[in-house]
């Protein structure tokens, strides 16, 4: 784990503006950044940067943060994987904690297996561009196949020579260890021999998310029957194949950003698409889809296209793997090449727009395609089709939106011709023999769903509470520890008149301090739970801590919170947006009227607090016990209370 200590300092040093530079084109705007949402496609820069507050906010998908926030959504990272990006960027030493021997004994083991693969991909792409053999043969067949210099570059990709043991020799020379290169799969090792794994195969490096080398897969160049034409790196401490999709390196992006994953079969259909200009593309590399690489793509993206190669008997072979995704509460959409034809081939013979264009065409619903198939091919025959409304209703099953299974089952009715009510009651079969335990949710679900639908859905309308529960938020966020000359007006008795006067008195407090005990005297409660844990939170901060920073505040909420106060916190950065590109002129700054805007929005909250507790009061009055004349006393002192603070507020205003 890296220290708590590691972290402040990574915090401490990053700097939001820099570290979204790298990746965002960022303009000067005011004391704000601007640039291009890298979220979404746009014309109008929506997204935003405070260097001010080291926080970011992006308009068009909503999402904001701080710099390992940005680093998380845009990169995908991990926490872990964020701050250590950071150190390195900022040349901060990590400092682990406490490890015991064992779990720093593997730690160490699994730091060697990187550092053997990072050297064999580096060495693979020399021999591939720098030798004789690696350029006559390797460099060559990649040509052959259509790379351009530049995919070939983008892959890493490489050459093994054609020699027992050349590189074993040259890792073993540079000083690695043998132990590491046997374990990663490289050398093979037999009592005293040693042998290059992938002798005389190009090389495809396979990437982590987050762009490490984990092993690779090597394509056999010769026509051998004996030889497998692909070898991959075993399973290893680092590689783990069920938990791995060749590509995604380089496609998560693209992948979020188009919000649709597509999944090939193979390394070469994953490099063509790129080269082809369709970047959201993945591969499980030859093995069957697992549920760990769902997730993967799940993380980035609800919406998979799995692409099958040309022949028949290869979508009946792959259909079954594909209920995994839609467990995953996936939308799977397929599509199918023409006869003899793979990704591959289609996108190196066609240009973008062809292949845009026809996948467009030819992605189909995944339920809906099963049905149609099944159907065709059971043509006729009852048995069969007995058998195929199992297989289907089988798939829709695993779908765990009720709502969608419901609509499935009326699409694969209308497809295979049959009633909707024999799917329902085979729905209901499988249900209740294969998945006891999912039954039960499925049940639940239902329920769910039942009142959901009769109960009619309360109409949206300004709450006024929790805007002005958020401002207060935004307040003590901005200006909590200011201290400013406050003006209260004082409930008194005109010495002259006898009448009740308000009176303006000054004092000096702290803005938090005066908003807490503004609110305590008015026994005023946070309706939202998340303002109302971020009040105290802030309150108590404000209290303890004399130099309070709002950015060290938000690096120590958790990512829920850290969130909300952000999108607070950008929203009026917003506003200063628009005007300022509507009227060209810096918007006056409002720090100015800090006291005013405290009062202001303290006073509209009881104002508001009133309003709902005259609505209580009415609604007292239907019931038919009520002491009406009780209630239209507390009602009138309400009321003038009321029309007391609304002068105040007016005061306050003018
Ligand atoms: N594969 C494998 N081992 C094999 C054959 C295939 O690991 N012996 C994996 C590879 O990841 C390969 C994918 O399965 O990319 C798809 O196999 P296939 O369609 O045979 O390969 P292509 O990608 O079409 O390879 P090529 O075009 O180079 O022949
Ligand atoms: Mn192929």
């Amino acid at each position: 784990m890296i220290s708590q200590n590691s972290i402040a300092q990574v915090f401490e040093t990053a700097r939001v503006e820099e570290v979204i530079g790298d990746f965002v084109q960022l303009k000067k705007s005011g004391s704000n950044f601007k640039g291009l949402s890298p979220f979404s496609e746009e014309r109008s820069p929506s997204f935003m940067v405070s260097p001010v507050k080291q926080i970011w906010k992006d308009f068009s998908s909503g999402k904001g943060g701080n710099a390992v926030t940005f680093l998380m959504e845009h990169e995908h990272f991990t926490y872990p994987e964020a701050i250590k990006y950071l150190a390195k960027k900022y040349n901060i030493e990590i400092e682990e904690t406490e490890q015991t021997d064992a779990e720093k004994a593997q730690a160490d083991t699994r730091e060697s297996l990187y550092l053997v693969s990072e050297y064999a991909n580096t060495y693979f792409q020399k021999v591939l561009h720098n030798t004789n053999q690696g350029k006559a043969i390797g460099l060559s067949y990649f040509k052959e196949r259509g790379f351009t210099e530049d995919t070939i570059k983008k892959f890493q990709l490489g050459y093994s020579l054609d020699e027992w043991q050349a590189f074993t020799d040259d890792a073993l020379g540079k000083g690695y260890n043998i132990n590491f290169l046997e374990q990663t799969g490289l050398t093979i090792v037999k009592g005293e021999k040693r042998f290059d794994r992938f002798k005389g195969r190009v090389m495809f490096p396979i990437h982590s998310m987050s762009g490490r080398i984990l092993g690779f897969g090597g394509r056999i160049l010769v026509n051998d029957k004996k030889a497998a034409k692909y070898l991959n790196s075993p399973e290893s401490e680092i590689y783990h194949k069920s938990k791995v999709l060749y590509g995604l390196f380089h496609a998560k992006q693209s992948i979020a950003k188009e919000d649709n994953c597509y999944l090939v079969e193979g390394y070469t259909d994953v490099i063509q698409f790129h080269q082809t200009g369709i970047t959201n593309v993945v591969s499980s590399s030859g093995t069957a889809l697992s549920a760990d690489q769902v997730r993967l793509i799940n993380r980035l993206t609800n919406n998979i296209t799995v692409l099958f190669d040309g022949d028949a008997a290869g979508i009946r072979a792959s259909i079954r793997g594909i209920d995994l995704i839609l467990e995953q509460g996936v939308n799977v959409k397929v599509c199918t090449f023409p006869d003899g034809e793979d990704p591959d081939s289609f996108s190196k013979s066609n240009t973008l727009e062809e292949l845009t264009a026809y996948l467009e065409a030819n992605a189909k619903d995944f339920i809906q395609f099963k049905a149609s198939l099944l159907v065709k091919e059971a043509n006729n025959d009852p048995i069969k089709k007995a058998e195929t409304i199992r297989d289907i209703v089988n798939s829709i099953a695993k779908i765990p939106d009720q709502i969608k299974r419901e609509i499935y089952i009326q699409e694969c009715a209308r497809i295979m011709d049959i009633s909707e009510n024999v799917l329902f009651s085979t729905l209901a079969q499988i249900n209740k023999k294969e998945h006891q335990e999912a039954n039960k949710t499925y049940k639940q679900d239902q329920k769910a769903f039942q009142v959901v639908k009769n109960e009619p859905q309360p109409k949206q309308k300004v709450d006024v509470q929790f805007e002005l529960e958020r401002k207060i938020i935004e307040i003590l966020m901005l200006y909590g520890d200011r201290t400013e000359q406050f003006e209260d007006l004082i409930l008194k008795e005109d010495e002259a008149s006898k009448e009740l006067v308000l009176e303006p008195t000054k004092h000096e407090a702290r803005v938090f301090e005066k908003i807490y005990l503004d609110l305590q005297e008015d026994e005023m409660q946070f309706s939202n739970t998340q303002f109302k844990a971020l009040y105290y939170a802030i309150i108590d901060k404000l209290n303890q801590d004399e130099n309070f920073s709002t950015k060290n505040f938000i690096n120590q909420l958790d990512q829920e919170s850290a969130s909300t106060v952000t999108s607070i916190l950008m929203e009026d950065e917003r506003y200063n947006l628009h005007d300022w590109e509507r009227n060209q002129i810096v918007p006056k700054e409002k720090t100015d009227a800090v006291p005013q805007l405290v009062s202001q929005t303290i006073l509209s909250l009881r104002c508001h607090l009133i309003d709902q507790k005259v609505a209580e009061y009415k609604n007292e009055t239907l019931n038919k016990n009520a002491d009406l004349r009780a209630i239209m006393e507390d009602v009138k002192d309400y009321v003038s209370l009321k029309r007391l603070l609304s002068r105040k507020l007016g005061k306050v205003l003018g």
